[in-house]
């Protein structure tokens, strides 16, 4: 049995069994982003506090316009909180200058969207050792790592393929493959299957959750599969900017 000390539970670190607190890997608290002012205002998201731990699979879900996407932004610092704190890995990211947090993102984060966004006239080797090319890997490294990652979404022998000779499923996982190359600590997914049909997106979810299972990579998607509830611990609901059910992990942590 593993003891919560009230520590754990005032810093929203989930329990070791040494006793120590693990910092979470994102730590919101009351986090909110207006955007616009005076008439054009809108609180996309208000007073959040959300913590994710390393490992977690979690799902977000809730109507259109209730702030998901917005999170994911403000997670993967592709966009900064109008106020509250944000800490990744323990580092407040509103300290952080604009270099340090694009370090930030190239270093730990890896992200997938719902359109692809592969470039349209290369191959998907070539999209997929793209993240690499700045990092100081060597070029027979750079191809085994993205050989690797290709072959690990299931794509081997449809390397030198344009996305255009790929179907959308195919299209997904070679965006999947080119957002785990460089081996994020996170991964964030909003609506990865959202131009799938029902089929593909039940083998993208598939491989998504086999990443986290087997390849310990921590990953937070925005989704409107309602099935997937089933397969995580816990799922973060929106509705108006708000979450409806923040302390749920923390809760089963007791
Ligand atoms: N750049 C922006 N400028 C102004 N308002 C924005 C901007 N981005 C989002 N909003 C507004 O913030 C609110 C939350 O938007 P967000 O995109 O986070 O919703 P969502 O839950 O992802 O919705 P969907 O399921 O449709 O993708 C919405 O009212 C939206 O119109
Ligand atoms: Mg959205």
């Amino acid at each position: 049995m593993v003891a919560v000390q009230t520590s754990d539970l005032r810093t929203g670190g989930s329990a070791l069994p040494n006793g120590k607190a693990k910092i979470p890997i994102v730590k919101f608290k009351a986090v909110s982003k207006v955007y616009g002012t005076g008439y054009t205002e809108v609180k996309a998201l208000y007073n959040v506090d959300l913590n994710i731990h390393e490992g977690e699979f979690a799902p977000i879900m809730g109507p259109s316009g209730s702030g998901k996407s917005t999170c994911l932004n403000l997670i993967g610092c592709l966009d900064s909180p109008t106020s509250g704190s944000y800490q990744f890995r323990g580092v407040e990211v509103g300290n952080l200058n604009r270099n340090q947090r694009a370090l930030l993102r190239r270093n730990y984060l890896g992200f997938v969207f719902q359109g692809y966004n592969l470039l349209k006239r290369t191959s998907a080797f070539e999209n997929v050792v793209m993240p690499l090319v700045y990092r100081g890997f060597n070029r027979s490294e750079r191809t085994t790592m993205a050989l690797k990652a290709l072959s690990a979404v299931g794509l081997k022998g449809r390397e030198h393929h344009t996305p255009a000779k790929l179907s959308g499923g195919e299209q997904q996982r070679v965006a999947i493959a080119r957002a785990i190359v460089t081996h994020p600590k996170l991964l964030l997914a909003d609506e990865p299957t959202g131009n799938l049909d029902s089929r593909t997106s039940v083998e993208i979810m598939e491989l998504l959750l086999r990443l986290n299972r087997q390849d310990q990579i921590t990953i937070v998607m925005v989704t409107h599969e309602p099935d997937m509830a089933d397969y995580a611990s816990r799922t973060i609901h929106f509705l108006d900017g708000q979450i409806t059910n923040a302390n749920l992990f923390e809760k089963t942590l007791l």
